[in-house]
């Protein structure tokens, strides 16, 4: 039969934290073609850790990319069609490889992950002052067990298979990012050992400025720069695929998913912003070329490069650690909710929590607070309360937490924000967005197609020097349109919610260490 005539398409990976994808989109507008999803495992090995099989993400990503294919094989598409790849990932995930095998070291350590409580604390000791932002200036970040190089240092310290392959020089370290365009690349035979400054910059062994390495921070936390990754920029050919239906498309786009899904909002001034909902919640605020520290418990990260010969834009980012996490774990570990979505149709039968307030600080508190003593509560329960109520709070606990590091970023930044530009898988959820907009007070708009984090890293990947089939100009995207929610309650309830949850939060601290 005939096949449909589209003009060049893009793929993008986006390997989350509870899932991964495979997506198409027609690189003239931004439509989405077709896309496949693979949920990932998680391991909770002991209480605080939270681990993943590499093996089993790069299987996803095989699978996604094969069974995209198909779906666009049977909607006579013609996959040559698709020029180039781009990758999105979560970031700070830790692995560790051999280069001789191609066999993951260990397990993923997943950036959620508390096991380097103890780690920290002991770098701690030799920093003056036991100042926890000693590094900030340099890396954007504050020492916590969020970032790479103390998961790494875990890796060096604990695993012995680790630390033979290092003297042996066999061992790779890298984020998903590394380890995906290295096994998609060819793997133990000639895989591409590289990352991006996005990625880079979560590591903690980044300089933000000189854009490399620093061996300063290698020698603090007595890292080998020998297996650290190839640093790139976000948007330039890194390699090509090395088999699947694929074999032979240039992989050249590569952003950790907050940054990607920057892009995908094409929030290219300095000033925009956008907040994505996924396993957690991240708010970024572009900050044009000149990177600003934060004086309210925010992050400084590179958020993208788009080309070798490109600027570098820096942004403020808000990261709250448990967000579609907190819809999971109903599922999962309570049973109150049998599928993620169903959980929209409970809160809805109730449509308040009844005063009860659910902190999901199961890894502790991120921004702004960064304490890692909180752990998750429950608090306000009355025999009145039942599961909707509680559906509700934790729902309303993700719409607080971004409250929490939105007022961080008008406070760091003195212009408030007069929208809030939303997307990621949670924005389906309509009750969700409503209450955003009740308890921020501005109105939130989001995008008609939410993958906006795969459609960034496909936007990176198609406009990349050699690739060519993708102009970043906003206004071509014409196949994406947008929903408003406007706040509906008055400032004052919205206020007094607001104030309950911020005791709410106060009691979730002190719980450990
Ligand atoms: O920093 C972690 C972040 O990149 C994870 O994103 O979408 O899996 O919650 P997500």
């Amino acid at each position: 039969s005939d096949r449909v005539v589209l003009g060049p398409l893009v793929g993008a990976i986006d390997q989350g934290t509870s899932s991964t994808r495979f997506l198409v989109f027609n690189a003239k507008t931004a439509e989405l073609l077709s896309h496949h999803q693979v949920e990932i495992k998680q391991k909770f090995p002991k209480e605080g850790w939270v681990e993943q099989d590499p093996k089993e993400i790069l299987q996803s990503v095989y699978e996604c990319v094969e069974k995209t294919c198909e779906k666009l094989n049977q909607l006579n598409i013609d996959i040559t069609n698709i020029k180039a790849v781009g990758v999105s990932n979560q970031r700070e995930t830790t692995v560790v490889w051999d280069k001789t095998t191609g066999e993951p070291l260990y397990n993923a350590i997943v950036w959620l992950d508390l096991r380097t409580q103890p780690t920290v604390e002991r770098l701690l000791k030799i920093i003056p002052g036991q100042n926890t932002s000693f590094f900030k200036t340099r890396t954007g970040l504050p020492l916590s067990t969020y970032f790479s190089a103390v998961k790494l240092r875990w890796l060096l310290d604990n695993v012995e298979e680790i630390r033979q392959a290092v003297r042996d020089g066999r061992a790779m370290f890298g984020t998903i990012d590394s380890w995906l365009i290295w096994s998609l690349t060819g793997g133990k035979n000639g895989g591409v050992h590289c990352t991006d400054v996005t990625n880079a910059s979560r590591t903690m062994l980044f300089n933000i400025h000189s854009l490399e390495w620093d061996s300063e921070l290698c020698h603090f936390f007595d890292v080998p720069m020998e297996i650290l990754p190839k640093v790139r920029s976000s948007s330039e050919i890194y390699g090509l695929m090395k088999s699947g239906a694929l074999t032979g498309v240039p992989i050249s786009g590569c952003l950790g998913d907050q940054s990607a899904a920057l892009v995908g909002q094409m929030c290219f001034k300095d000033g925009q912003a956008k907040n994505t909902y996924g396993t957690g919640c991240f708010l970024l605020y572009n900050t044009g070329q000149k990177p600003v520290l934060s004086e309210h418990g925010l992050l400084t990260t590179v958020a993208y490069k788009l080309g070798r010969d490109k600027p570098v834009y820096y942004a403020l980012e808000g990261s709250v650690a448990i967000a579609g996490a907190v819809v999971r774990w109903l599922r999962d570990n309570l049973g109150i909710v049998k599928s993620s979505s169903e959980i929209e149709k409970l809160a809805a039968e109730v449509g308040t929590s009844y005063g009860c307030y659910f902190v999901p600080a199961f890894s502790g508190l991120y921004a702004p607070y960064w304490e890692p003593s909180a752990r998750g509560i429950i608090c306000g329960l009355t025999q009145f309360t039942n599961k909707n109520h509680i559906a509700f709070a934790a729902l309303e606990a993700v719409c607080f937490q971004t409250r929490e590091i939105l007022d961080a970023m008008n406070k760091d930044c003195g212009i408030p924000l007069s929208e809030l530009q939303v997307d990621g898988g949670m924005t389906n959820n309509k009750i969700l967005m409503q209450l955003q907009a009740d308890i921020l007070c501005i109105p939130v708009v989001k995008p008609s197609m939410p993958e906006t984090t795969a459609l960034g890293a496909a936007m990176a990947a198609g406009a990349a020097e050699g690739v060519g089939v993708w102009s970043l100009n906003p206004g071509d995207l014409t196949a994406v349109t947008w929903e408003r929610f406007e706040p509906q309650i008055n400032p004052e309830e919205s206020e007094y919610r607001y104030a309950r949850w911020k005791k709410a939060v106060m009691k979730s601290m002190g719980w450990e260490i």
